[in-house]
């Protein structure tokens, strides 16, 4: 897919206010940190499209961006992040929660995982809950780029070892380094394809 355009629309803290019409939305996911706003500009090819900082808690709200005028990308507070007061998460959480609870033009969550971590009981805890919840998401592993190829798949065979212990199958994933452009076109190419099913309905 070539991005013609990406541009912000708004930011805001409460699902029931965000954009009206019934573009198809792509939300990005995951701790604090783990480079969900870093993501967004790889794949836009934008450096500061979205906001992002070597510190945790950068994402405070709820950001709408409109690409090739057709469908949103979604960047999000990050979960977890433990130097925010505990009032100021649950206000977080409350909204994160019912974004996915309630947007509908919502396709597809990528739950963002940074690939050097062993899987940890937050992430998959989320990943239960929007099961539960039947909300469609896959896994991106993010900062391929501070792995060795051979520690990369080990981490990631890790990984989907311990997804298997309570998923019946391993959502599908994607491998990506926004410092490198890893999984760019990967990336891209899925959701094109997901938004040409979509409009033919
Ligand atoms: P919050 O908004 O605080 O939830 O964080 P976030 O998930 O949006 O993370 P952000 O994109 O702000 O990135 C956090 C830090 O990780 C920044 O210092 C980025 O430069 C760094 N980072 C993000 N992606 C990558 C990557 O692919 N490789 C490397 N090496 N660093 C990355
Ligand atoms: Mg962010």
């Amino acid at each position: 897919m070539k991005i013609a355009s990406a541009e912000f629309v708004m930011s805001n803290s409460d699902v029931a206010k965000c954009p009206k019409n019934s573009l198809p939305e792509y939300a990005f996911i995951g701790r604090s940190n783990v480079g969900k706003s870093s993501l967004i500009n790889m794949l836009m090819q934008r450096k500061n499209l979205a906001k992002t900082s070597g510190k945790p808690g950068k994402t405070q709200l709820i950001n709408h961006f409109i690409i090739n005028k057709n469908w949103y990308l979604v960047d999000l507070p990050g979960y977890g992040y433990a130097r925010v007061s505990k009032s100021t998460k649950k206000v977080f959480q409350k909204f994160i929660t019912q974004y996915f609870e309630k947007r509908q033009q919502l396709v597809l969550a990528f739950v963002l995982v940074d690939c050097r971590h062993e899987p940890q009981k937050i992430d998959l805890d989320f990943m239960q809950w929007m099961g539960e919840n039947q909300i469609p998401f896959n896994i991106i592993f993010t900062k391929a780029d501070k792995l060795k190829p051979n520690a990369l798949s080990r981490n990631i065979e890790v990984y989907v070892e311990k997804m298997l212990e309570t998923w019946e199958e391993m959502p599908q994933y994607f491998v990506t380094s926004s410092s490198k452009s890893i999984g760019r076109d990967e990336l891209l190419t899925y959701i094109d394809t997901i938004n040409d099913q979509l409009r033919q309905g």
